[in-house]
C-alpha cells in the first residue's frame, strides 16, 4: 500500500489506474479507523480492482465550537488496518494543499441540508459536499463509499452527484456496531467508562421505537416521546435531535408509513454522538 501526500501524484496515479482498464473504489474518512470505516474498505476491495481510502480532518465541516483540535489521530494504527483491508493507496492531502491561501469556492445542497444535523452544525455539509466534491475531482473514482451511519450525509453527496452530474456511483454500506449496540465513530474515544455506558441509550431508543413500530405503533410523536424518555433517563445525556422523518427529504412525519427514518443525534458529556435506523409498517 503507497501513501500519497501529494495532489498532483494522487491524480497521476489514479490517471494511471483508469487507463489500464482497472475500476477504482473510494473511501473517504476523517482517520482513526474503526470496523465501520474498515467494512467500506473491504467493499470497494471486493467490488472494484483498486481502493482508495483517504484520510483528512477537514476543517471546512467543524464549527468554531467543535472537536477540530481534538479530533482523534492514529496515523500508524490506520495505516496497518487499511493494510490488512487490501487498501491499495491511502491518500494523505495537506490541509494547505486542499485550502490554500485564497480559497473562495464552496458547494452545498439546498433544501435537505436545512434538518437534522445540518440545522444543529450550521456549515457542516457545505464543507463536506465542498471536500468530498475536491476530493472526487483529485481521485476520479468510479465508485465511492459511504456509511448508512452518516445518512443524511450519504443522501446529501448523492444529490450532489445527481446535480452536478458527476461521473461517480455512490455504494453505501449498513451502520457497524460494538457487540452492545454502540454505532462505531471515531467519537467513541472520547468517552468515559461511565459515558460509554450511557451512550448505550441511543442505540437502546432505536430498538424500542422499532419493537414499538413492529407492534403496530404509527404515531410520530409517541415513537418521539417514547425515545425521548429512555434518553433522558441517562445522567450524561443531552437530546440534540429526536427525528421520525421521510428518509429521503428528511422532513418530520406524523404517521409512521411503509418507510420512515428514526434519526438521533445525543451529546453524551461533551462528545456528540448520532444514530439511526430505518422502520416502516407492514
Ligand atoms: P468519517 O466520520 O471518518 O466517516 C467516513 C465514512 O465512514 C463515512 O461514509 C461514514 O458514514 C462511515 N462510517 C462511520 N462510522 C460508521 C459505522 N459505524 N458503520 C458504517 N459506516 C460508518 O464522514 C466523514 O468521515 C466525513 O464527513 C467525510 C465524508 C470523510 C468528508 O470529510
Amino acid at each position: 500500500m503507497k501513501t500519497v501526500c501529494s495532489l498532483q501524484k494522487m491524480r497521476d496515479l489514479s490517471r494511471e489506474v483508469r487507463r489500464s482498464g482497472r475500476t477504482l473504489g473510494f473511501v473517504p474518512t476523517m482517520g482513526a479507523l474503526h470496523e465501520g470505516h474498515l467494512s467500506l474498505v473491504r467493499q470497494s476491495v471486493a467490488a472494484c480492482d483498486f481502493t482508495v481510502v483517504s484520510i483528512f480532518v477537514n476543517p471546512a465541516q467543524f464549527g468554531e465550537n467543535e472537536d477540530l483540535a481534538v479530533y482523534p489521530e492514529d496515523l500508524e494504527n490506520d495505516r496497518q488496518k487499511l493494510l490488512s483491508a487490501g487498501a491499495d493507496i491511502l491518500f494523505l492531502p495537506a490541509a494547505a494543499d486542499i485550502y490554500p491561501p485564497g480559497f473562495k469556492t464552496h458547494v452545498s445542497v439546498s433544501g435537505i441540508t436545512g434538518q437534522l444535523c445540518g440545522k444543529s452544525r450550521p456549515g457542516f455539509f457545505r464543507g463536506v459536499t465542498t471536500v468530498v466534491l475536491k476530493l472526487f475531482h483529485l481521485v476520479e473514482p468510479d465508485t465511492a463509499f459511504f456509511g448508512e451511519k452518516d445518512r443524511q450525509q450519504l443522501e446529501v453527496v448523492k444529490t450532489l452527484v445527481r446535480d452536478l452530474n458527476l461521473d461517480v456511483t455512490i455504494a453505501s454500506g449498513p451502520i457497524v456496531r460494538e457487540a452492545d449496540g454502540l454505532a462505531m465513530s471515531s467519537r467513541n474515544r472520547y468517552l468515559s467508562a461511565t459515558e460509554r455506558a450511557s451512550a448505550l441509550c441511543l442505540s437502546q431508543a432505536l430498538s424500542a421505537a422499532r419493537k414499538r413500530v413492529d407492534a403496530g405503533e404509527g404515531s410520530a410523536d409517541n415513537l418521539r416521546r417514547e425515545m425521548r424518555g429512555i434518553i433522558e433517563m441517562e445522567k450524561f445525556a443531552e437530546v440534540d435531535y429526536i427525528s421520525v422523518c421521510d428518509p429521503r427529504s428528511f422532513e418530520e412525519l406524523e404517521e409512521v408509513g411503509r418507510e420512515a427514518l428514526i434519526a438521533l443525534a445525543v451529546k453524551i458529556g461533551g462528545t456528540r454522538l448520532i444514530d439511526n435506523c430505518i422502520v416502516g409498517r407492514k
